[in-house]
């Protein structure tokens, strides 16, 4: 049985900080609502976070904090902690103490403007804090330009290999010798809760920035005999942080190369991987072919065997096997069942369902409609709020007058209906089972199965009109 003293070392907590101004982004937006590949770079942070499954979230908010809080308060869970003045990352990490006070285990800290960490990376991190028991654990990486990071300051080696951290010197703050090192504090720690928050209120801010440096805790827990370990990334590139409009776009290139080779890997091509805009959350199945400048986003899933031409932009949809879609589309909150074929240029709006095999042609745009199996709408319609069943051909330029100047009404066109060019649909109505509708009619009234409809009035010819009309004088 569990008793009160005995801590329960699973506990997991995330803070994570975002009170900084990012004033190299020259932005009127705060920093960490800046995206990169669909998401904010918070919302990557995270979504990494929460794979750990935490017990407890706390974004510690400051500059902008209410547009923070606003952006973020749809994901349930979170706890924030405001930062009134950015005193520093000690200062900023102690903001979220009541947020923790009376629980245990350890504290992941993260940095809201460093979203490429993997879940890996994060495991790896707690395992070592975990298994070694230590007070802190700071992940570090090797990197070739190490300017303006923290170093990482080791005891001399041993026999045993690289010595233990000693202490962590920012930048601004190192002799020449410490300048050399090129061990970086990536930002990221782990810390046991027990002696946290009593030992941030013992840093001092002496240092060239007058800040509450974080960092500092190691230099503290060292002197006083506690053990601090280090996890040394394989990737740097993991820990880069967004500063400026430069990173962002930089972050965002390695995001999408990453998931584009993921892609490639599992056997999907893409004819430009450079131009290949493809979010962390899209699938896409074997044998898919990927044309350049295609957009693929949100929760949108592909299945195999599909062709999508170049220009494409899908948005959280789903597209089964076989699909070939010509260039430039745009699909929105839809399905399209297997083996059907859409544009060039279709618009398929949200909540429309295109049905296996049927074709959807150029300048054809559906709203809130279904589509049956094999059916045709080629060139130059509107449907709206229509119910299209199987086997059924809609003519160039046939049109559903949806909405009536005060709600939108419904169109029913049922199996193996042929809608005749120029057709005009004026909703609600329903066309029949097999009913056949003459070219340019204007649908008024609901037509019975197997019927046939026409409505423009006879045609008149009138002979030697136009002779007679250049007779008259002007
Ligand atoms: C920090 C580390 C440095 C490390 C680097 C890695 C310190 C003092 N230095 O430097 O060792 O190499 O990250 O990227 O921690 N923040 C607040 N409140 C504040 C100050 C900062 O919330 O008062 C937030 C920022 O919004 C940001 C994070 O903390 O998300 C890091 O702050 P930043 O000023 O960018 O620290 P660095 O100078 O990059
Ligand atoms: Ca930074």
């Amino acid at each position: 049985m569990q008793t009160a003293a005995q801590p329960r070392m699973s506990d997991t907590h995330v803070v994570i900080l975002a009170a900084g101004r990012g004033t190299r982004m020259k932005s009127a937006d705060p920093k960490v609502l800046h995206r990169a590949a669909g998401f904010s770079l918070i919302e990557h942070v995270l979504r990494a976070a929460d794979t750990i499954a935490p017990a407890t979230t706390v974004v510690v908010v400051g500059h902008m904090a209410d547009r923070v809080k606003e952006t973020l308060g749809k994901r349930l869970g979170l706890a924030f902690a405001v930062q009134e003045v950015q005193l520093g990352t000690g200062h900023a990490l102690l903001q979220a103490e009541s947020h923790l006070a009376g629980k245990s285990g350890t504290v992941v800290l993260l940095s809201g403007d460093v979203p490429l960490l993997r879940p890996a990376t994060l495991r790896a991190l707690l395992e070592t804090h975990t298994s070694r028991k230590a007070a802190a654990t700071v992940l570090t990486a090797r990197v070739d330009r190490p300017q303006g990071y923290g170093r990482i300051v080791r005891e001399p080696a041993s026999e045993a290999g690289r010595g233990r951290i000693a202490a962590i010197v920012e930048d601004r703050d190192t002799t020449p010798a410490e300048r050399e090192i090129d061990e970086i504090n990536s930002g990221i720690y782990a810390f046991a809760l027990e002696p946290l928050f009593a030992a941030l209120k013992s840093i001092g801010a002496a240092n060239a920035q007058g800040e509450y440096y974080l960092p500092d805790l190691v230099k503290i827990y060292r002197d006083r005999g506690l053990a601090v370990e280090t996890v040394i990334l394989e990737d740097s590139r993991e820990i880069l942080g967004v500063n400026s409009r430069r990173e962002l776009a930089d972050v965002a290139a390695i995001m999408r190369a990453t998931k584009n080779d993921e892609l490639m890997a599992s056997g999907v091509t893409l004819i430009d991987p450079g131009s290949a805009w493809i979010g962390p959350d899209v699938t896409i199945g074997a044998d898919t072919i990927v044309h350049p400048n295609v957009y693929l986003e949100g929760r949108t899933r592909i299945g195999s065997g599909c062709e999508i031409h170049a220009g494409v932009r899908v948005i959280d949809s789903t597209i089964d096997d076989g699909v070939v879609i010509n260039n430039y589309c745009v699909i929105a909150e839809s399905h399209i069942a297997s083996g059907a074929r859409l544009g060039p240029f279709a618009h398929i709006r949200p909540q429309s369902d295109v049905g296996e095999g049927a074709h959807v042609g150029n300048f054809t745009e559906l709203k809130k409609t279904t589509l049956g199996k094999g059916s045709k709408a080629n060139h130059l319609s509107y449907l709206g709020d229509t119910t299209v069943g199987e086997k059924v051909n809609i003519g160039a330029g046939v049109i559903t007058c949806n909405y009536d100047g005060v709600r939108k009404q419904q169109t029913v066109i049922e199996d193996g209906a042929f809608v005749g060019s120029d057709t005009q649909l004026i909703a609600p109505v329903t066309v029949g089972r097999g009913a056949y509708i003459g070219t340019g009619t204007t649908v008024r009234e609901n037509v019975p199965p197997g019927a046939l409809a026409v409505s423009a009035g006879k045609q008149r010819n009138i002979e030697g009109w136009v002779e007679k009309k250049r007779k008259q004088k002007p």
